[in-house]
C-alpha cells in the first residue's frame, strides 16, 4: 500500500464491536442476548438504509434507539425506561477490537493518514474512540452527520474526501461491512473488507474488489 494513501476506518464493526453490548444484555435478556444483539444492529442499519433513501436524517443515536425499541417488541424483553437508557449509554462505551491499537499505532508511525469514518455522530464517536483509548492515534474523525446522510450513499464518500483534501483513487476505506465496502469502491475509492469472522459473506452480485483482510495489523505490510 502507498504511503500516500489516506485510511478511512470505519468505527463499529472495523475499530469498535457493536456486539460488545451483549455483556450488558445479557443482564436482562440471559442466553438471548447475542441474538438480541444481532437483531438490534440488523434493524439499526436496515433504518439508516431507509433513512437515508428518503431524506429522513436522524442523529445515529436516535436510530439506535428506534432499533433498540425494535428488537425490544421483538424479543417481548420489556426493558425498563431506565433499562433503555444504561443500554444506550452504553453505546458509547463499547469495547475495541484486539488487534486495533496495535495496529493504529503502527501504521501511525509509519506517517499514514489515518481517519475514523462513520454513521455515528461526532459526539458518540469522540466519546467512543476516547473511551477505546485510540483517539489520539487517529489525525480525525469525520462523521456523515456533515452531510445529513448514510452510507453506502455516495454523497458521503464524496463529503469525506473534501475535509481531508484528499483524492477518491488515493482513499482506502476498511471496513467489515461489506454495503460499506461496496458503497465506497462505486465511488472510485480503494478497499479493504475486513473479514472478522471466517463465515461472513459478501455479496455475490458485488463482490469486493479491493483487499480481504482478517486483522488490521496485515495494514503495515
Ligand atoms: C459506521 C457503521 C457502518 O460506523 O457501522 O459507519
Amino acid at each position: 500500500m502507498s504511503n500516500k494513501e489516506t485510511l478511512a476506518l470505519d468505527v463499529y464493526g472495523t475499530l469498535i464491536n457493536p456486539h460488545a453490548i451483549a455483556t450488558r444484555l445479557r443482564e436482562f435478556l440471559g442466553d438471548q442476548a447475542n441474538a438480541f444483539s444481532q437483531l438490534w444492529r440488523t434493524k439499526q442499519l436496515e433504518y439508516s438504509f431507509r433513512r437515508g433513501l428518503m431524506g429522513d436524517y436522524q442523529d445515529f443515536s436516535v436510530v439506535t434507539r428506534d432499533a433498540l425499541e425494535y428488537a425490544n417488541g421483538v424479543f417481548s424483553a420489556k426493558l425498563s425506561n431506565d433499562a433503555k437508557a444504561l443500554l444506550l449509554a452504553d453505546y458509547t462505551r463499547l469495547d475495541v477490537y484486539d488487534d486495533v491499537p496495535a495496529a493504529l499505532a503502527a501504521l501511525r508511525g509509519q506517517g499514514r493518514a489515518l481517519y475514523a469514518f462513520s454513521n455515528g455522530a461526532p459526539g458518540d464517536l469522540q466519546a467512543l474512540l476516547s473511551y477505546a483509548g485510540i483517539i489520539d492515534l487517529l489525525d480525525g474523525i469525520i462523521s456523515v452527520h456533515d452531510v445529513r446522510s448514510f452510507k453506502p450513499d455516495p454523497k458521503v464518500y464524496a463529503h469525506f474526501n473534501t475535509p481531508t483534501n484528499t483524492r477518491p483513487e488515493e482513499t482506502r476505506l476498511v471496513s467489515s461491512n461489506a454495503f460499506d465496502i461496496a458503497g465506497a469502491q462505486a465511488c472510485g475509492w480503494q478497499t479493504a473488507w475486513v473479514q472478522r469472522e471466517k463465515e461472513t459473506r459478501f455479496d455475490s452480485w458485488n463482490p469486493p474488489q479491493g483487499r480481504i483482510i482478517e486483522t488490521l495489523s496485515v495494514l503495515t505490510g
